[in-house]
């Protein structure tokens, strides 16, 4: 248990996908008030959940959200920037991804969640923070890419490419992480980031096996390996942490 999570409000973007539903259950258990803003809504009730639906790159949108959590909940603690397109190696017909071929308006559609999503959650839910004057902690997701560039290798059989968004918004991330903890430290806001590696999610056996050998603990990362990380950077027991990124990869980016 992270006692000091206790009654803590809690945002979460993105937060009805994979990962998010775990961070908002570890939470929950924590006995902390989670609200999720997405673009999908999830079938679920617990007397601290609440969920908007909230596109985080419509700054409008954020500001009249920070201004009805407020009005409900009186506090704002933790911020986490979860939310992202994320693209699964997946077999393809046609070479998906290709750098020669890559849409700008996809670019910038992707940067616009990834990147401009979080900027914009971190200026209004920051500020706020701020204002209270009681501190506060944002939390980054990035990514073992935004560490090291994807080796493409790995995805050759399945016709595929990791985007190069991915890694430009996961390698940001790392730089938001820093200039918000530099920028906020005066007002005991602290901002980190984690950056977790892939987890197998019914992957092609032949990619599985590739990515293996690339990862010292020669295996990927189960869905909850992450769940502590997330409530130990947004606990009072990370109390002298800010700026920094935990990678928690297998090993990957060491090698
Ligand atoms: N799953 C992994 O193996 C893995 C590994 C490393 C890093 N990550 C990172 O972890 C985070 C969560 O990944 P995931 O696997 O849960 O992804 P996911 O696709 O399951 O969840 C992402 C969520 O973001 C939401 N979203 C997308 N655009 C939005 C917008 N404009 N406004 C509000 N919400 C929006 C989606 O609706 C979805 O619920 C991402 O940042 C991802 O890059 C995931």
């Amino acid at each position: 248990m992270f006692k000091d999570l206790n009654n803590k409000t809690v945002i979460i973007t993105g937060g009805n996908g994979f990962l998010g539903i775990q961070f908002v259950n570890e939470f929950l258990e924590n006995n902390a008030n989670v609200i999720v803003l997405d673009l999908k809504k999830r079938k679920f009730y617990h007397p601290r959940f609440t969920q908007y639906m909230c596109d985080i790159t419509k700054e409008n949108s954020v500001r009249l959200v920070v201004k009805k959590i407020v009005k409900k909940f009186n506090k704002i603690n933790i911020l986490i920037n979860n939310a992202a397109i994320d693209h699964l190696p997946k077999k393809n017909k046609k070479k998906l991804n290709n750098f020669e071929e890559f849409d700008l308006l996809r670019w910038k559609k992707e940067l616009d969640v990834g990147l401009s999503g979080a900027m914009i959650c971190t200026k209004y839910f920051g500020k706020k923070m701020c204002d209270q004057n009681k501190g506060g902690v944002i939390l980054n997701v990035s990514s073992d890419l935004g560490i090291i560039a994807p080796n493409q290798n790995l995805y050759q059989k399945l016709n595929f490419a990791k985007p190069v968004t991915y890694s430009v918004i996961k390698h940001g991330i790392i730089g938001l992480t820093k200039y918000t903890a530099s920028y906020w430290g005066n007002k005991r806001i602290r901002c980190n980031a984690i950056a977790p590696g892939g987890i197998n999610q019914n992957f092609d056996k032949h990619f599985v096996e590739k990515i293996k050998k690339l990862i010292p603990l020669n295996r990927m990362a189960k869905y909850n390996e992450y769940n502590k990380i997330v409530l130990f950077l947004c606990s009072d027991q990370s109390s002298y942490m800010t700026g920094t990124t935990i990678i928690a990869d297998g090993g990957r980016t060491v090698i």
